[in-house]
């Protein structure tokens, strides 16, 4: 029986490693590529979702933090350090106990979700809770990657990125050539990077040590990155010193890959727009109830920003389009229990009696 064998043993040749390297791995990556039947319903394209949620820790992360991890147990570091807002510390704690690596984690106080705090915790992390944001962390991270004994394992670790782009390769793989438009989420703006790399490295002639090998796709994808409109520096120009969004994962006013972000937007002449918390929460509770995939709200931008473009009529039809949705439900589940005016969902109590549980659920004996 053949088992996924994880994203660089499966994508090794087109992947900074040798056959000397010590992969470190979970069996990250192979995820489901879900058709989304409302979705498509609704724009009359091909709409699929890019699953990410079913990574080993429940992010896409993990496709960068193999690399990132491989690369630190190669360049010989004893500790890792990450800035976070939960998913990252997530995945950096668990491969950091893979590969026997201390790891400290820098985290927003009080703005990262309960799940991936206790993800951290689970594995072992030095877990550090800074009074400040996301940028502040990774402020702070750099610095200690750049003049202490620390391996950084954030995203401006181009290992990062090199994994990350292999979510790209899958959809080639699995959809037979890239999609017509490709939709995710903005924060730190790895993932977007990431994305467009992979397109146009699978579009074209790649050179390894071994040759040439030929491409693999017809194409590349319009990239569309959706943010949080309470932390859209993309949209604004400039970064934004006091985001704020109920998506803790994207709450990011200063990307790292500002750069990289923008040539994939303008390169593949896309756009990066955003989407109100409002809107993020329907296109949640969309996913949950219409689709049933279960993400979490920062993983609904995407979704939010199809439905929003649908609206003003800007999604074309007889296309396909693939929805990366990053991270799963369980992660911050709290927003499931919330109804579309904001009260809390009640659950039901009944007696220990089955004629009362059938009148609840308005069954009649048969
Ligand atoms: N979706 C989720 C669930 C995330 O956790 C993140 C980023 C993003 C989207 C945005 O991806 O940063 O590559 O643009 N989370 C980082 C973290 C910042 O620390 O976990 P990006």
């Amino acid at each position: 029986a053949h088992q996924w064998r994880g994203v660089i043993r499966e994508y090794a040749d087109r992947l900074p490693v040798t056959e000397a390297t010590k992969v470190i791995t979970l069996g990250e990556g192979g995820t489901p590529l879900v058709h989304a039947q409302k979705l498509s319903e609704l724009t009359g394209s091909e709409v699929y979702l890019k699953v990410e949620g079913m990574n080993p820790t429940g992010s896409f992360k993990d496709r960068g933090m193999t690399m990132a991890m491989t690369a630190a147990v190669e360049a010989g570091a004893k500790a890792v350090v990450c800035a976070s807002t939960g998913n990252t510390s997530a995945s950096a704690a668990a491969y950091a106990t893979a590969a026997g690596l201390k790891c400290a984690v820098l985290v927003p106080e009080g703005k990262i979700s309960m799940g991936k705090l206790s993800q951290a915790i689970a594995h072992g992390a030095t877990l550090l809770q800074v009074d400040g944001n996301f940028d502040n962390c990774l402020d702070i991270a750099r610095k200690l990657g750049e003049a202490y004994p620390v391996f950084l394992v954030n995203s401006v670790n181009p290992a990062r990125i090199q994994g990350q782009k292999t979510g790209a390769f899958e959809v080639v793989d699995t959809l037979g050539d890239a999609p017509d438009i490709h939709v995710l989420p903005v924060g730190n703006a790895g993932n977007i990077s990431a994305y467009w790399k992979g397109y146009k490295e699978y579009s074209a002639p790649f050179e390894t040590t071994n040759g040439t090998l030929p491409a693999v796709s017809t194409k590349t994808p319009v990239m569309w990155g959706f943010q949080a409109a309470g932390a859209a520096p993309f949209v604004a120009g400039h970064p934004i010193t006091e985001p704020d969004t109920i998506a803790t994962a994207i709450r990011i006013g200063n990307p790292a890959s500002w750069e990289t972000a923008v040539a994939a937007r303008d390169e593949s002449g896309g756009l990066i727009e955003a989407v109100t918390d409002d809107e993020i929460l329907a296109a949640h509770r969309w996913l949950s109830a219409k689709e049933g995939v279960f993400v979490e709200p920062g993983s609904a931008a995407g979704v939010a920003g199809l439905i929003k473009k649908h609206a003003a009529g800007e999604v074309p039809s007889g296309k396909t389009i693939v929805i990366t949705v990053t991270g799963h439900g369980l992660k911050d589940p709290q927003w499931a229990l919330r109804t579309e005016d904001g009260s809390d969902v009640q659950p039901v109590k009944v007696p220990n009696d089955v004629v009362t549980v059938a009148a609840e659920l308005g069954l009649e004996e048969n």
